[in-house]
This record gives C-alpha cells, sequence and structure tokens, in this order.
C-alpha cells in the first residue's frame, strides 16, 4: 500500500486515483494521524499531497521528522514537498514568489530519477505562494521555473524525492509519468493492482463476515449498489436478497434492466416490490420541490422497511437476516472522515406486530474504490453495460424532473421524450462526454405552437446537458446543433402535447444540475 498524507485540500483524492491508475493501491491518511501509526502500516512507499498551509504559519500541520528516516521511500508534492524541505534543512520562505496555474518548468534531469525521459521544459500546474530557496543537505535540485529556484529536489540513496508543482493534475503534462517514475524507479514496486484483485479480496472478506447468515440490498437501478450487489452475490450466493422497489418514477426500460438483464447477469434472488400506486396517490396534488422530494423519501423507506420484514419473516427458522449491503464509495469515506466500515445501523420502521428497530450490520464491498473502479469492478463481473456505464440519476427519478404535479399520464410523456434524447444522444456517440442529461418537462407551462395545418398549446420539454466532475460544479455541454435538432425534431414529433423543445445553458453555479 502507499500512503497518501492529507495536508487538507482536494488534491488526496487525485493523488490516490493517480496511484491506482499506476497499478498500485493506494490509501488516504489524514495528516493528523501520528507518523508511528503510519509506519505501522507497513507502506510501501508515503506520498505527501498540497495542501492549503503556508509551512511557517502557526498551527500548521507538520509531520515527525522519523517519517523521512524510516527507509520508507517518501514523495512529497506542493505543502508537501515544501514539509520535507524545512524539516530537512532547506529554507522556504515567503518571497513574494507566487505561482499559481500553468507555469514553464526547467528540468535540469541528468541522473534523475523523476524526471528522466521527460523533456527540458515542461508544462506543470502550481498553485504555492512560499517558495523553495535551498534544498536539504544532501538533496539534488532537478529543477526550477523563472521565479523559484528550487522547484524539485531529490535524494535518490535516501530514497526522498519533492516537486513543488501538482503531479497528480492533468494540466501537470507529464505529471502521470513523474508519479510513475517515484513509484516504480523510486519506490522500486510493480504495477500489479488490478480490480480482478479487488473482487478476489472483497469475496474473501464478505465471505468471512457474513459467515452463514442472511444479506439484504437495496437496488436503486444506479451503478453502486448494482456493483455492490454482485459482489456480495457472487460471495455469498443465495444467502442474499435483493430489493427493488419500483416506484414508478425510473425512465423507460429501466425497472426492465434490473429486472431482468441484472437478474440474467448475476443470478440474484430478487424481490420487486410494484409502488408506483402508493407514490402517485402519495404525490397526488403536490407541486412543491421539496415536499415532493419528502413525499418520495418517506415512502420509499416505508416500502423499502416492509419489504426488509417480508424477507425476515420468510426466512427459514436458523436463518438470521442480519446483513445491509449498501454501495458506499471511497469519497464518501474519506469525506467523512474515515472509519473501519462495521457501523451498525438501526432501521425504524412502522409496521405493526413487529419488533421497533431492525438492526444490521453493514456489509458495503466498494468502500476502498473510486467511481471508474467500481465501473471496471461491474464490468468484470460481467454486468450489462447499460447499467455499469449508466449516468448518475437521482434517488427522486422523474419526480424531481417534472415541475409541476406528478402524474402518471406527465411521467409516460417525459419517459417518452427522456428515451428519445438518451437515444440520440448514445446514437451521437456522446454519452463519455456529458455527465448527464436530465430531461425536464414543464408541465405547469404552456406555450403556442404550429403542428400540421392547426394551432396547439403544449408543454416545453427542457434539455439540460451537463459536464462536469464530480456534480459539485457543471457547465452546459456544448452538443452539436445537428445532435440538438435530431432531439427537438423527434420529440416535437413523437410526443404527443409537447411542442417546444428547449435548451438548458446555464453552469452550475447559480442553476443546481437537476430544476428541482
Ligand atoms: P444538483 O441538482 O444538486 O444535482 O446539481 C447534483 C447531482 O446529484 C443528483 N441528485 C440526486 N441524487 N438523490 C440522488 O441520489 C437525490 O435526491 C438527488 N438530487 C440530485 C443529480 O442528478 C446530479 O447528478
Amino acid at each position: 500500500t502507499v500512503l497518501v498524507v492529507d495536508f487538507g485540500a482536494q488534491y488526496a483524492q487525485l493523488i490516490a486515483r493517480r496511484v491506482r491508475e499506476a497499478r498500485v493501491y493506494s490509501e488516504i491518511v489524514p495528516s493528523t494521524m501520528p507518523v508511528q501509526e503510519m509506519l505501522a502500516k507497513n507502506p510501501a512507499a508515503i506520498i505527501l499531497s498540497g495542501g492549503p498551509s503556508s509551512v511557517y504559519a502557526e498551527g500548521a500541520p507538520r509531520l515527525d521528522r522519523e517519517i523521512f528516516e524510516s527507509g520508507v521511500p517518501v514523495f512529497g508534492m506542493c505543502y508537501g514537498f515544501q514539509l520535507m524541505a524545512t524539516t530537512l534543512g532547506g529554507t522556504v520562505d515567503n518571497t513574494g514568489a507566487r505561482e499559481y496555474g500553468r507555469t514553464p518548468l526547467h528540468v535540469s534531469k541528468s541522473g534523475s530519477t523523476l524526471f528522466e525521459g521527460t523533456p527540458d521544459e515542461q508544462s506543470v500546474w502550481m498553485s504555492h505562494g512560499d517558495a523553495c530557496s535551498a534544498a536539504p543537505e544532501g538533496f539534488t535540485v532537478t529543477a526550477s521555473t523563472d521565479v523559484v529556484p528550487v522547484a524539485a529536489f531529490e535524494n535518490d540513496e535516501q530514497k526522498l524525492y519533492g516537486v513543488q508543482h501538482h503531479p497528480e493534475v492533468m494540466h501537470s503534462t507529464y505529471g502521470q509519468q513523474v508519479l510513475e517514475h517515484f513509484l516504480y524507479r523510486g519506490a522500486g514496486l510493480t504495477p500489479s493492482w488490478t480490480t480482478g484483485n479487488v473482487i478476489d479480496e472483497q469475496v474473501a472478506l464478505i465471505r468471512e463476515q457474513v459467515g452463514t447468515k442472511r444479506a439484504i440490498c437495496g437496488l436503486s437501478g444506479g451503478v453502486d449498489s448494482a456493483v455492490a450487489a454482485a459482489l456480495v452475490q457472487k460471495a455469498i450466493g443465495s444467502q442474499l436478497t435483493c430489493v427493488y422497489v419500483d416506484h414508478g418514477l425510473m425512465r423507460k426500460d429501466e425497472t426492465e434492466q434490473v429486472e431482468k438483464d441484472f437478474v440474467a447477469a448475476t443470478g440474484v434472488q430478487l424481490k420487486v416490490v410494484d409502488a408506483e400506486e402508493r407514490f402517485l396517490a402519495a404525490l397526488a396534488g403536490v407541486s412543491d420541490p421539496e415536499e415532493k422530494r419528502k413525499i418520495i423519501g418517506r415512502e420509499f423507506i416505508r416500502v423499502f422497511e416492509q419489504a426488509q420484514v417480508e424477507i425476515i419473516a420468510e426466512a427459514a427458522e436458523g436463518e438470521d437476516v442480519a446483513f445491509l449491503v449498501q454501495g458506499t464509495l471511497y469519497p464518501d469515506v474519506v469525506e467523512s472522515g474515515g472509519g473501519t466500515g462495521t457501523a451498525n445501523i438501526k432501521s425504524h420502521h412502522n409496521v405493526g406486530g413487529l419488533p421497533e428497530d431492525l438492526e444490521f450490520e453493514l456489509v458495503e464491498p466498494l468502500r476502498k474504490l473510486f467511481k471508474d473502479e467500481v465501473r471496471m469492478v461491474g464490468q468484470e463481473l460481467g454486468l450489462p453495460d447499460e447499467i455499469v456505464q449508466r449516468q448518475p440519476f437521482p434517488g427522486p427519478g422523474l419526480g424531481i424532473r417534472i415541475v409541476g404535479e406528478v402524474t402518471k399520464d406527465r411521467l409516460d410523456l417525459l419517459r417518452e421524450a427522456d428515451a428519445i434524447a438518451r437515444e440520440e444522444l448514445t446514437a451521437a456517440g456522446l454519452d463519455r462526454d456529458i455527465w448527464q442529461c436530465p430531461v425536464v418537462l414543464l408541465a405547469d407551462v404552456r406555450s403556442v405552437g404550429v403542428q400540421g395545418d392547426g394551432r396547439t398549446y403544449g408543454h416545453p420539454i427542457v434539455l439540460r446537458p451537463v459536464s462536469s466532475e464530480d456534480a459539485m460544479t457543471a457547465d452546459w455541454s456544448r452538443l452539436p446543433y445537428d445532435v440538438l435538432a435530431k432531439i427537438s425534431t423527434r420529440i416535437t414529433n413523437e410526443v404527443a402535447d409537447v411542442n417546444r423543445v428547449v435548451l438548458d445553458v446555464t453552469s452550475k453555479p447559480p442553476g443546481t444540475i437537476e430544476w428541482e
């Protein structure tokens, strides 16, 4: 394992992903973890991330010098680089030599482990206020910039390396190469970590955790729950029961993909609860977005818990239903401060005549994986592309893509329009270019149009294609006009009561991705 020490910016996750892209397993630890504890994990190498602090600021995160004397190869980036410099006797000061963004780096690579095979002049991503003016004793300076005399250094003998820039950022042209040079040449690691290893390891862990008991998994139609379920199914087979709540707010064919394709691919035992009528009844007359979300959330929990209770009741004597499978991913784990993954959750239900609380232990087989790795695991487990490559879709489904009251007719109409948009985007090969494309029905708006010989008075459909890295921010996708034209023509021709298609050209912020 390569440990990535997180100094409190968003960089650590990106570094961990890049290390894994180099086929070396990595994990993130907070910089507040005592060095003793880091070393006790027996890391093959350690990477120190960037961070927002100045090494001289009061209360700035530090590391015990021992980390550099333990013999474990260490690579410091940005803040990590400056910390390595000051801890080992180099000089870092606030020279006013700030650099932000793309910066030309001058490399003197003779004998350099990190930069070998890369150009003498390369573009890197910088983000720093302080600068290193003298490397620690025994270190060779391997790069500089126009304003920073020491922009990279290394001490091959002690296996210590540092760069002022951010090699993990895409804009550092040779960043991945520099990182791989550290891993393979500096630390002597071999690229052997694969999603196949992950599957074998998780299958063994799940078997050990669950034993002969039973587990339940809620399928949402999304990637994470599907892959988690498939992995647990591989491990414990018929001891797993999946529950799929059909709330009637899914897109066209999505329920069938879960009911048929997913079951066919995994052989999982699936309980489908058809709750469309219940959801529609609960949503009748409601058009406030927050209220709709609350109703959908509340009904979902009730239906799911009812299903759990039924599964428990159906289980044979001595079959303890003790586990709940969840598709928690690594970013959620890191952002919620780590944890061991053995938490219990209590599910308070309201079905008469049964115990007040259902208590489950969680099984979270994806809690060490990033999203793209989850997709690879899903692929390796033989799940269909329609599920594995699916774009994000909100839990409340089309319920929050109808601006206005949700009714069966409106849902059917939106399903048709959405299916056309998805079909055309796929046909144009754009699925990987866009993050997602909500299709929204403005049910309370009508506009005048003309079709055939007659006047129409129909609803607009909004297309909301966005590009994004993580859904926190987004930009509207510049889709080719001919693709937009095709979608527009087909929707107005094929979907009754829709006579206008409009394009949302708002970034996030200020607009959210969804309309409600
Ligand atoms: P917004 O609209 O907040 O959406 O920009 C950000 C991302 O989250 C998705 N989304 C949801 N996902 N349950 C979910 O599982 C929800 O209630 C929900 N609301 C929004 C949205 O599709 C986008 O990817």
